[in-house]
């Protein structure tokens, strides 16, 4: 929409119509014609914001002409011009959808601005709640998909918790042979199952923990951990895509005040949308991750080593429903739900391309000072 308002004047008498363009063409975008019949074609081709209609005009009435103009979608605002003799017509007129009238002759320039003024903002608004209603559809199918992955959520996290008592069976069993009197291979083998159903036992955990309903409880945590459990359940799927894993974490790190999940969210996000990239990526594949502090903040950068993000796209990736993976595999609410998470801690986090090659996510958390 023009920022000065485009307005359409249809008027068969060329005096009334050279005077309204005159009146309003200071402030607004003026286009005239004399037909009813050009003015339904004009409306048409182009989107008026308001449109001044006579009511009396040779070839067909004003009131016809606002009734086609209004079966357009978008419509522009009409405003019924009358002379006096005409004015219950014009009333009619605002039944059919014209917003306001005025009377012919004009009793001021300022009475012909105003009312036609008064169109434009009703347009605007009309244009506002249209957005509203498109955002609200987008939002709906959004929480749709959502609701979706959540129920899948819900039934992996039934399966695991399922898991869960036939691997304490396995462990229990193999230990309960280890025990025994076995030779050397038998033991050796009892051993390995020993310790695979350890590693299952860990993965479950650590999916649980993920799965649980966010309680927004935040604890005393050391980031580390939070990192080396997210990794956990990641480490087999990455390595499926050749995507190698370095953690370089600081030993010393001082401890945080922060709901474990949640932040095991952000960090799995980061490291999905890593993997979405380096999968596709016909060089090196690696993410590295590294913590460290400084006085008063601990910091979890997690690089990789993909291409850059391009610079148009670097300001938006934390808005909600931006992605470049399409509707079909990205949902762009990763990194903004991941915003809102370390916003919520009172952190921050941020994306830089590196200066040769690669990308890094850095998450800044205030250190726990009792
Ligand atoms: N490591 C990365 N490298 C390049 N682009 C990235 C990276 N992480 C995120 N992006 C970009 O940010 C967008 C938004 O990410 P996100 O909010 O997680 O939503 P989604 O993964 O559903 O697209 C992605 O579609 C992608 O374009
Ligand atoms: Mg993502």
């Amino acid at each position: 929409m023009q920022s000065r308002g485009s307005i359409l004047v249809v008027d068969d008498d060329i005096g009334a119509r050279e005077s309204m363009k005159m009146i309003l063409g200071g402030r607004f975008d003026v286009a005239t014609t004399d037909r009813g019949y050009k003015a339904i074609e004009l409306v048409k081709e182009k989107e008026f914001d308001v449109v001044v209609l006579d009511i009396r005009m040779p070839d067909i009435t004003g009131i016809e002409v606002l009734k086609k103009i209004k079966e357009n979608e978008p419509s522009p605002e009409v405003m019924m011009v009358t002379a006096f003799a005409a004015l219950d017509t014009a009333k009619d007129a605002m039944k059919l959808g014209a917003y306001d009238y005025v009377e012919k002759p004009f009793k001021s320039f300022d009475e012909l601005r105003n009312a036609v003024s008064k169109g434009i903002d009703r347009k605007m608004k009309m244009a506002k709640s249209l957005q509203l209603a498109k955002d609200f559809d987008e939002v709906r199918k959004q929480l749709l998909q959502l609701e979706k992955l959540s129920s899948l959520g819900q039934i992996a996290s039934e399966v695991i918790h399922e898991l869960a008592t036939p691997i304490t069976g396995v462990l229990g069993y193999s230990e309960f042979l280890l025990d025994q009197e076995c030779n050397g291979i038998i033991k050796n083998s009892l051993q390995k199952i020993k310790s695979e159903a350890e590693r299952c036992q860990n993965l479950i955990r650590n999916v649980l923990t993920f799965a649980r309903k966010p309680e927004n409880i935040k604890k005393p945590v050391n980031a580390n951990e939070i990192v080396r459990r997210t990794v956990d359940i990641k480490a087999y799927q990455i390595s499926l895509d050749n995507i190698k894993l370095v953690l370089n974490l600081d030993p010393e790190l001082p401890i945080i005040l922060a709901d474990f999940g949640l932040i095991q969210q952000v960090i799995l996000n980061i490291i999905n949308n890593a993997q979405d990239v380096l999968k596709k990526h016909d060089k090196e594949r690696l993410i590295l991750i590294s913590t460290k502090s400084d006085a008063d903040n601990i910091f979890i950068t997690i690089e990789n080593s993909g291409p850059f993000i391009p610079t148009e796209h670097i300001d938006m990736i934390f808005e909600p429903y931006f992605t470049t993976k399409g509707a079909e595999n990205g949902t762009g609410l990763g990194l903004s739900i991941s915003r809102d998470i370390i916003n919520s801690h009172n952190g921050e986090i941020s994306v830089k391309n590196n200066n040769t090659i690669g990308v890094t996510f850095t998450i800044r958390l205030p250190i726990y000072k009792e």
